[in-house]
């Protein structure tokens, strides 16, 4: 199988589930076993993962690779449980063999040069894979408390949590907003909406230039065929799940992401 990066067709493989660790309260890392997916894995790209159990059928849910064991053949994936797609694959356990399409959708496009990436919450899911491949000289991180940070490796790693746990103590934007991030020659950025928002209002045209975005929206096949993921871009309303997630920041229209999401 190869890596779909950047095209829209659906690659389905049945992936066994190794191991479940719960990170933090409600946070589950899982680890699948499947080569195909390990080996064409890129650091932005995501997967769906079927979630349903009998009594409850649910369309699968996207996910971003969080990192891949290339040698064992495994990736896995974080992800909080926030709704009943995520509880019942949270209550699945190690042995289960599920339906996974992917690796989908385009990743970062990595580049050398230093880096600095910024995440909330679980928006640095997809961080330590990127991590790997790229110079990370710095990661602005954000969460609600320590328990629920994530790791990343960085030359220099900022802090911020909304209960003073550890770090700063307040949103991840305060700590954007003291930044250099000129001195930067690749930004990455991946949170909630408004929180992304309110960090390419502060940048300076020229490092807007210079951002990559994981977007995320509601996705239903994952793969091209539904539309039901479009954002609102420039030059148009583009799929999510086929020409992102990962978007050039500057290409989104952002005030027009904002209105559609309410
Ligand atoms: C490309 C991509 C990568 C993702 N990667 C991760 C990840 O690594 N870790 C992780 O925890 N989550 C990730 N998500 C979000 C994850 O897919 C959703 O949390 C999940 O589908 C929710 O399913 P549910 O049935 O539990 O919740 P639902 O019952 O469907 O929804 C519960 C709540 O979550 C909101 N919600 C659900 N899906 C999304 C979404 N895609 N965007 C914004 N709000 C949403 C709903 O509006 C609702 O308020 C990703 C989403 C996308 C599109
Ligand atoms: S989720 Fe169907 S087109 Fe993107």
């Amino acid at each position: 199988m190869e890596s779909n990066s950047g095209d829209p067709g659906p690659l389905e493989t049945m992936a066994t589930l190794n191991t479940v660790e719960e990170v933090a309260r409600g946070v589950f890392r899982h680890r699948y076993v499947a080569p195909a997916i390990a080996d064409g894995a890129e650091p932005g790209q995501f997967v769906q993962i079927e979630v349903s159990h009998l009594a409850f059928p649910v369309t699968r849910r996207p996910f971003t690779v969080s990192r891949v064991m290339e040698e064992e053949g495994a990736f896995e994936i974080v992800f909080e449980v926030v709704g009943r797609g995520t509880a019942i694959l949270a209550s699945s356990i190690p042995g289960r063999s599920l339906s996974v399409m992917g690796p989908l959708g385009r990743g970062y496009r990595t580049a050398e040069g230093s880096w600095a990436l910024i995440g909330g919450g679980m928006g640095a899911a997809g961080f330590p894979f990127l991590s790997e491949r790229v110079d990370v000289r710095l990661a602005i991180l954000g969460a609600r408390s320590t328990e629920q940070l994530l790791p990343c490796e960085a030359g220099e790693l900022l802090i911020a949590t909304e209960d003073g746990s550890r770090g700063r103590c307040g949103l991840v934007t305060d700590l954007v907003f003291e930044a250099c991030l000129d001195r930067y020659d690749h930004l990455a950025l991946c949170g909630p909406l408004p929180m992304m928002h309110a960090v390419v209002e502060f940048l300076t045209e020229d490092v807007l230039e210079r951002t990559q975005v994981s977007a995320e929206s509601r996705m239903a096949c994952g793969w091209g065929v539904c539309e039901g993921c479009v954002i609102p871009c420039v030059d148009g309303y583009r799929k999510c799940c086929t020409d992102g997630p990962v978007f050039p920041a500057s290409d989104i229209d952002w005030a027009g992401w904002m209105e559609l999401c309410g």
